[in-house]
């Protein structure tokens, strides 16, 4: 029997723990909340790089000739608009060369599906590793939508990060893409009769961005 976990990587970091009750306080102003998102997404970036793989290759040092590392496939960081925004620049920290497509999604309110209103992204899709950025795995249906207009595009090898995940998101992005892995700073308990996350930090687009 599986658990229905295998997918999902919760990161452990103190600085991590520590960072999401950050966000979690009603007390945070979005300054404060947009650095924290920050660093958090670096830390992100930097345990999900730990899947790619390197070419090896010669440099040459002022000294002599020696074995270097590139990595063997170009990286895609796509951001859910527009809460994702928020987590771009610290996963660009890590993966400076990444090109940054983006998927406009909003939820209605009412029905709690996702609704397409942007599409953009590169043309290498099929050939890179694609990591999908949105801070926020409620339902999932916004994550996997965005995740099957990615495939529709070519994608292949892709990851999804997220900052605070609910049981029915998991649940949901592991049915209806168990290719994909999820990589999470904190898994929390279960969604209110609105879609909000559980104890959660509230709407991510307007902590981010100021719009309450
Ligand atoms: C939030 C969040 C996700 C979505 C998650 O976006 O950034 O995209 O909700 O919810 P789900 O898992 O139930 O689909 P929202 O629709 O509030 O748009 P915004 O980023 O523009 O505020
Ligand atoms: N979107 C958010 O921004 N927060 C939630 O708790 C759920 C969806």
């Amino acid at each position: 029997m599986t658990s229905g976990m295998e997918n999902v990587i919760i990161l452990k970091h103190p600085m991590v723990k520590r960072d999401v009750t950050v966000l979690r306080s009603k007390e945070t102003l979005p300054e404060t909340f947009r650095a924290v998102v920050k660093r958090i997404s670096t830390i992100l970036a930097v345990e999900i790089s730990k899947e790619f793989k390197v070419d090896e290759y010669e440099v040459e040092t002022p000294l002599e000739k020696t074995k270097g590392f590139k990595l063997e496939n170009e990286v895609v960081l796509v951001p859910v608009l527009r809460a994702g925004l928020g987590m771009v620049s610290g996963f660009l920290a890590i993966l400076p060369a990444a090109h940054v497509g983006h998927i406009g999604l909003q939820r209605d309110e009412s029905t709690l599906k996702p609704v397409e209103y942007y599409y953009k992204t590169p043309k290498n899709m099929d050939v890179a590793s694609v990591i999908l950025v949105d801070p926020m795995l409620a339902t999932g249906g916004s994550a996997s939508e965005a995740l099957n207009y990615l495939k529709k595009r070519g994608a292949r090898d892709v990851i999804f990060a997220c900052l605070v995940a609910a049981p029915q998101g998991i649940n949901k992005v592991n049915t209806e893409h168990p290719d994909v892995k999820i990589f999470c700073a904190a898994l929390d308990r279960e969604l209110n009769d609105k879609g909000y996350i559980l104890p959660g930090l509230g709407d991510a687009g307007d902590r981010t961005f100021g719009t309450l």
